[in-house]
């Protein structure tokens, strides 16, 4: 038995406790602290509930001193702490204990992107101050999660043997997830879902277009569930049939197979479908917000995403819609045999075109803002490492990192000729769907706004000659020629008896 642990984790709520464990199965001994005496003494004795023979390898601790003498340097320490105050919180506890500047303080929770680049600059001399982003939920961090890290490279150089040994695996082959499900399990084989994302903030920026996604991704299984439902009246058992016959198909993914599961699930009260006791409100913790946030501030397009954080927030004024809903008038839905039939095909191409359409704005958007912020992302690598582990892991993100591996400098992903000659072949059914939805008042903004995005970048002449017509009419804000060389400027003088137009620059 070594002396020295390998690694401390801080933070032993459900996401740090999995990923010591998951460290553990690795052979890595684990030093852990969390200011909850009880969440540590839990995690060393599931530790050696699970493998009796892992006696020592999840070590206890109860102060940083203590950690931290017992870690091997350079030391490595995982923080699982909530984003935001609590992560310097934790920060400056360890810079009182001792830590050293060639340590590694590794953040693996939902940071905001911009406050991890500040904590690198402010910790440096203290600390290394890591980030590494986690995707997978409770599960993932038990069995595999996909991981995103990033900052200083050399750091990386320390934390990648630990980051390849836990991270989710998928066959290089097939590109098909390598599961494991057992603690004490190990997994040598396959392809790590985690690679070396680039500097400080990139990673977290890359798990919060993540999340981004992973919203519009859920909203329009959601909308194809309330068509199914609302629309063709179809029972949540036989909502769950279609689904699991989709996920056989291209729209194979996690959060397709789990929204069957939970459409079975029948309430343990009442014995109805659990789905209609849920109450329709739902919650967000922010990266999705943050992503339609930064779209905006990028002037990036992610219409799809935005409208997914809309959707929840529509949600949640349940009041206010229950009373409108007695007030606003709409068709009543009617849906012929024809179309109905139509409908259930129709929907798997429209979810199919839309989540493309959803995947390739959240790629635009990371492509962006790394343009902005000079970092070299591998948008084939980062696709790859989404196949596995992820909440948005499908086989479709095999398709994403073959379009970038074939064209790494892809302005968007509708520019690969595979998903463009998808989506123009399956556009009719896509376009039918969104119509039946409008005809019959069925709210499907995730659906549409994909449609519209699609719509949009196919359009080779935007009504936004107009609008810099009417911005250049009350503001003088000035428009270009379409027969003049671009960047020069042009002004008419509405106000003018005569009217006549000025070049300004
Ligand atoms: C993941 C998830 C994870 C978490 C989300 C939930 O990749 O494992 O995205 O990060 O479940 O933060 O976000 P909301 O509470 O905002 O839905």
């Amino acid at each position: 038995m070594k002396n020295f642990a390998d690694i401390g984790v801080i933070g032993l709520g459900v996401m740090g406790k999995n990923l010591a464990l998951n460290i553990v199965d690795n052979g890595y001994k684990v030093a852990a602290f969390d200011l909850d005496a009880e969440k540590v003494s839990a995690a060393e004795q599931q530790a050696l509930n699970e493998v009796p023979a892992r006696e020592q390898m999840l070590q206890g601790h109860d102060s940083m001193q203590g950690l931290l003498q017992s870690l091997s340097k350079p030391r490595l320490l995982l923080l699982s702490v909530p984003a935001g105050k609590p992560v310097d919180g934790v920060c400056q506890a360890l810079i009182e204990a001792g830590i050293e500047a060639d340590d590694i303080v590794i953040d693996t929770g939902n940071s905001l992107w911009t406050d991890t680049i500040a904590r690198e600059q402010h910790y440096r001399g203290q600390f290394v101050f890591f980030s590494s982003a986690v995707s997978g939920g409770e599960v993932g961090a038990r069995f595999g999660p996909s991981l995103m890290p990033s900052g200083d490279r050399a750091a990386w150089d320390h934390i990648a043997p630990i980051w390849q040994a836990i991270a989710a695996k998928v066959d290089s082959h097939s590109g098909q997830p390598l599961e494991r499900s057992q603690p004490g399990e190990i997994n040598t084989a396959g392809e790590p879902c985690t690679t070396y994302i680039g500097p400080a903030g990139s990673g977290h920026y890359v798990k919060m277009v993540h999340n981004g996604i992973e919203y519009a991704d859920m909203q329009l299984i959601c909308e194809a569930y309330q068509i199914l439902h609302q629309g063709l009246g179809l029972a949540e058992n036989e909502i769950a049939a279609v689904f699991e016959r989709w996920n056989q198909g291209e729209l194979n993914s996690y959060l397709m197979e789990i929204s069957a599961e939970v459409l079975r699930q029948h309430d343990p009260l009442t014995g109805k479908p659990l789905v209609s006791m849920i109450l329709d409100k739902a919650g967000q913790k922010g990266t999705g917000l943050w992503t339609a946030v930064s779209s905006l501030q990028m002037g990036c397009p992610a219409p799809t995403i935005a409208e997914a954080v809309y959707a929840r927030a529509m949600s949640t004024q349940k009041g206010l819609r229950m009373q409108l809903s007695g007030q606003l008038a709409g068709p009543e839905i009617q849906v012929d045999d024809v179309t109905r039939s139509e409908l259930i095909d129709g929907l798997e191409a429209a979810l199919y075109c839309a989540k493309v359409s959803a995947y390739a704005q959240g790629f635009q958007l990371m492509a962006m803002t790394a343009k902005e912020q000079g970092w070299q992302l591998d948008f084939a690598a980062i696709a790859r490492i989404w196949r596995a582990g992820c909440i948005i892991r499908a086989g479709f993100l095999q398709t994403i990192t073959d379009a970038y591996h074939a064209a790494p400098a892809l302005d968007n992903l509708l520019q690969d000729k595979h998903f463009a000659d998808a989506l123009s072949q399956q556009q009719p059914k896509w376009r039918k769907v969104v119509a039946v939805a409008v005809l019959n008042g069925i709210s499907v903004p995730c659906i549409s706004s994909a449609l519209a995005y699609y719509d949009g970048f196919r359009t080779k002449v935007l009504p936004a000659n107009l609008l810099q017509g009417q911005r250049d009419f009350f503001g003088a804000h000035t428009f270009e020629r379409t027969d003049k060389p671009t960047g020069e400027k042009y002004h008419l003088n509405w106000s003018l008896p005569q009217r006549s137009l000025i070049k300004v620059g």
